[in-house]
């Protein structure tokens, strides 16, 4: 499927992945109210949509990105992680719900709605979002470089450009004929803006001058579209099992999907190219953005 992994040799992606998702995982279990919190029904589940096995792969992202820039893994980069993790389980809670995909898996679990009823499942992505900028606001970095985070990720989470932008266009897509200018628009908006942002933030995170954060954004650019291409071809490819959510979902319901415009050979090409031509903005950080890179390939790479 995928060409040859051309940097990063040697590296161990699956360990750099569970090793991020571990830090992340601790972050997360510290900072979300203990289920048993008062108003309990809300904070079970949070936790339920959190900690039913998501892959962690902003967070991942993020921590790659600020070894990147820094060299190594730089002190409370776990929170920038956990904040990145709530936002975008937010987006899946919300995305599940009947009124928009209306899903009854997600994470090889029954979605938050199905266990908690609507009310709740809305409320308990809300209130993510919410303590997602708490913890934002207490990143221990400087704090023009927290201030510039925020900003960056309520942009890339909202309406223009952005992941909110980007679901009602999904939404609207739906039953239109798909056009490889719709698509695009999409796939940008709805889960490149994240990924993309993950990527500069960490780095940000970790002191990223100017020109090295434009660096990071191209390369979030590119791997965020390929991450959303490789998400509508498991759609197609592989299992419910296999994918812990709904398969076949997006033809179901009519989705303006890469396949959908190109067919799934052409999408897992395209996804590739997106990959080496994100590499290329990675040049001047050399050996330090190997971690990045391998997990840039592991987007593509992946089987759920
Ligand atoms: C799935 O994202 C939803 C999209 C934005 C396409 P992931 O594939 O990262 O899902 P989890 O976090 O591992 O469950
Ligand atoms: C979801 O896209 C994007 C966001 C949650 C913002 P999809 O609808 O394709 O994600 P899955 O396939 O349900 O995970
Ligand atoms: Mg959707
Ligand atoms: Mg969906
Ligand atoms: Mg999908």
């Amino acid at each position: 499927m995928a060409s040859q992994v051309q940097t990063g040799i040697g590296i161990d992606v699956s360990a750099l992945v569970r090793e991020g998702a571990e830090l992340t995982d601790r972050a997360l279990e510290a900072l979300i109210p203990a289920a048993a919190t008062t108003p309990s029904s809300i904070h079970s589940a949070m936790r339920h949509s959190v900690f039913a096995g998501g892959k962690r792969l902003r967070p991942v992202l993020a921590i790659q990105a600020s070894i990147a820039v820094h060299g190594g893994v730089p002190k409370g980069i776990e929170d920038l992680g956990a904040a990145l993790e709530m936002l975008h389980t937010y987006s899946l809670i919300h995305d599940d719900l009947p009124a928009l995909d209306n899903d009854d898996l997600r994470r090889g679990k029954p979605t938050c709605h199905v266990v908690f009823g609507e009310a709740i499942a809305i409320l308990a992505g809300d209130a993510l979002q919410t303590q997602a900028y708490e913890i934002l606001a207490g990143l221990k970095c400087p704090a023009a470089s927290t201030v510039e985070i925020i900003r960056l990720i309520a942009q890339a989470t909202g309406t223009v450009d952005g992941m909110i932008g980007g679901q009602v266009l999904d939404l609207e897509g739906e039953h239109q004929k798909p056009t490889a200018a719709l698509v695009d628009a999409i796939h940008r908006a709805k889960t490149g803006a994240l990924i993309r942002v993950s990527v500069v933030a960490g780095g940000i995170f970790a002191g990223a001058n100017a020109e090295q954060a434009k660096a990071l954004d191209i390369f979030g650019r590119k791997a965020g579209l390929a991450f959303q291409i490789v998400d509508d071809v498991l759609d197609v490819t592989q299992d419910s099992a296999q994918l812990g959510k709904t398969a076949g979902k997006d033809l179901t319901s009519d989705k303006a999907t890469w396949p959908a415009v190109f067919g799934v050979e052409q999408s897992l090409l395209d996804a590739d190219r997106l990959i080496e031509e994100a590499f290329a903005a990675l040049d001047s950080f050399g050996e330090h953005a190997d971690g990045l890179k391998a997990v840039a390939r592991y987007l593509v790479e992946r089987k759920n």
